[in-house]
């Protein structure tokens, strides 16, 4: 048990920032928007705040497009908004963690455009050129994740560049000096500017294979995976000498006090927990997505926590992820009842939680008729349910027009039709709302150092209960969550005299003692303080 640094303690917010609030009329949220609704951050009680991409793009990805690391994108303001942002941030104690995206840039980025020029352009070796196969084609059989081949054939040079994602997003060639150099750079620029982290882009897909082989053929596809995944990605990602970039990325942010250093990586359990780093110097927070696609069923979410848990790296600090912008909404995947359990879940396990923005009033994702959608995964492989527009709609902020997101006559993407009776105002001093919940949640994980930093211990439990402790010296914290259907009854451990109710997803139930022997409600997840055993008094002296 250790919590010095912030990050261990903190609850980590996700904005989507076309998505958040639109100060400036346009349809599409902004910097000053954001800021204007810091105060609701602050008293939702989170303590970090990541926004994705909000730097110049032409916006093919929405901002995973970057045509200049150092600046904001006109749709979303300026430089000087930023600074006020994170003054405001400041003076309230959020902490502000910037979205890095190192893997590609935009194909409108300088370093593109001269690199596409001539094969003898200096900054050529910036980006993965190669000659075509010796039948003409793309020189491997690399497949880009939002579908197609990964390699662009360029009529002017005869050569093919790589993209992992879009066609107008080139990967960087990171076996150059250079590139690294040019990208610490970017994360100086923003570090000075006082920012107190990264989420670093697909951290995983940075170094491609150096002998470019072939990727094997995927024999268990995943149903209703991409397009990509007909190919196991051998050579194209988590390759051993990422490493030594992730090493790097971390020296640059260890050179300030307090940084934090976040990778997003879709990889199993344990070839995630390779990305701490040896001694603990790579990330700080591999994020663990393993909850998000999870069978809501208690046998397998013990086994994710349990094989977690083990496999963590001595003295690596765990975190859990349940919902973002690449993934369809948790109120829509398990319904509102158990969308509660979920928040609980993710706010009582051992690990620094993040949560994604709306999932604390239960959005849903918001169906997007043919001519609104916006998301080029839908449009390139369309109809499969991959686009993620509908996790990406408007923050509902009230009953009023357009869910008090905009004044504009039409959002970006349409609003929810159920924000008028789904949004922060009503919900706010609602006693049964969601975020009534999430907000007593975050205020329960402050106060009990058990929470925050204690230790895990899972506990036996009966048909579709999952149930864990946690503790620190002296303080014993009882969760217990319900996925099935019906009530199921319960004992409390043996070695405790009894229990106090401190929360419970139902709001019916009363906060209080709990009987030694009891009965969770259908989706019904508790947190409980436990009365320990009296040590027995001493026999008085003879
Ligand atoms: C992961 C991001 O979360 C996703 O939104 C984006 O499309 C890809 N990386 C490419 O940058
Ligand atoms: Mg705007």
């Amino acid at each position: 048990m250790s919590g010095q640094e912030w990050w261990k303690r903190a609850v980590i917010y996700q904005i989507y920032p076309r998505s958040f609030q639109d100060a400036d009329g346009d349809g599409i949220g902004d910097l000053v928007g954001i800021a204007q609704r810091l105060n609701y951050l602050s008293w939702l009680g989170v303590d970090a705040i990541w926004i994705s991409p909000f730097y110049p793009s032409p916006m093919k990805d929405f901002g995973y497009d970057i045509q200049d690391y150092r600046d904001v994108d006109p749709i979303f303001g300026t430089l000087a908004d930023f600074d006020a942002l994170a003054a405001r941030a400041r003076d309230l104690g959020l902490k502000l963690i910037l979205d890095f995206v190192p893997n590609h840039t935009s194909d409108r980025h300088p370093w593109f455009l001269e690199s596409r020029q001539s094969p003898a352009s200096a900054k050529r070796d910036w980006y993965i050129w190669r000659d075509p196969a010796a039948d003409g084609g793309p020189p491997t059989n690399w497949l880009a994740e939002f579908g197609g081949s990964a390699w662009e054939y360029d009529e002017a040079s005869g050569q093919y560049y790589y993209h992992a994602f879009l066609k107008e997003q080139p990967d960087l060639n990171w076996r150059n000096p250079d590139v690294r150099a040019a990208m610490y750079d970017a994360m100086h620029f923003w570090l000075e500017r006082g920012v107190d982290g990264f989420r670093v882009d697909v951290m995983w897909h940075l170094i491609k294979d150096d002998q470019f082989r072939d990727n094997p053929p995927n024999p268990a596809r995943p149903p209703n995976a991409g397009p990509a995944n007909t190919l196991i990605p051998l050579y194209t990602a988590d390759r051993p000498e990422v490493h030594d970039i992730v090493g790097e990325m971390r020296a640059v942010v260890d050179a300030y006090p307090e940084r934090v250093l976040i990778g997003e990586i879709w990889l199993p359990t344990d070839r995630l927990v390779t990305y701490y780093g040896h001694d603990l110097r790579g990330a700080h927070l591999p994020f663990n997505f393993q909850l998000i696609g999870a069978a809501w069923d208690a046998g397998v979410i013990k086994e994710i926590v349990g094989d977690y848990e083990k496999a963590l790296p001595r003295g690596g600090w765990p975190n859990w992820v349940m919902g973002n912008h690449d993934k369809g909404r948790i109120a829509s995947r398990l319904g509102p009842r158990q969308a509660r359990l979920a928040m609980l879940l993710l706010l009582t396990l051992r690990g620094t939680p993040t949560l994604y923005y709306g999932d604390e009033i239960a959005m849903r994702d918001v169906p997007i008729p043919p001519d609104r959608v916006c998301d080029p995964y839908e449009k390139n492989v369309p109809g499969l349910g991959l686009g993620r527009d509908p996790e990406r709609t408007p923050m509902q902020w009230d009953s009023g027009p357009q869910a008090g997101f905009t004044h504009a006559a039409q959002p970006w993407l349409p609003i929810a039709a159920d924000a008028s009776t789904v949004n922060v105002a009503a919900q706010r001093d609602a006693p049964a709302s969601m975020l009534t919940l999430v907000h007593r949640l975050i205020a329960l994980r402050k106060a009990e150092a058990a929470l925050a930093i204690g230790d895990y211990g899972a506990l036996d439990a009966p048909g579709q209960v999952v149930m864990f402790l946690r503790r620190v010296p002296g303080r014993r914290l009882l969760v217990a969550l319900n996925l099935g259907e019906g009530g199921q009854s319960l004992s409390l451990p043996e070695d405790c005299r009894g229990a106090t109710v401190l929360l419970s997803t139902d709001p019916e139930r009363p906060l209080g003692d709990l009987a030694p022997a009891f009965t969770l409600g259908e989706g019904e997840g508790i947190v409980a303080l436990l009365v320990d055993l009296e040590t027995a008094p001493p026999s008085p002296a003879a």
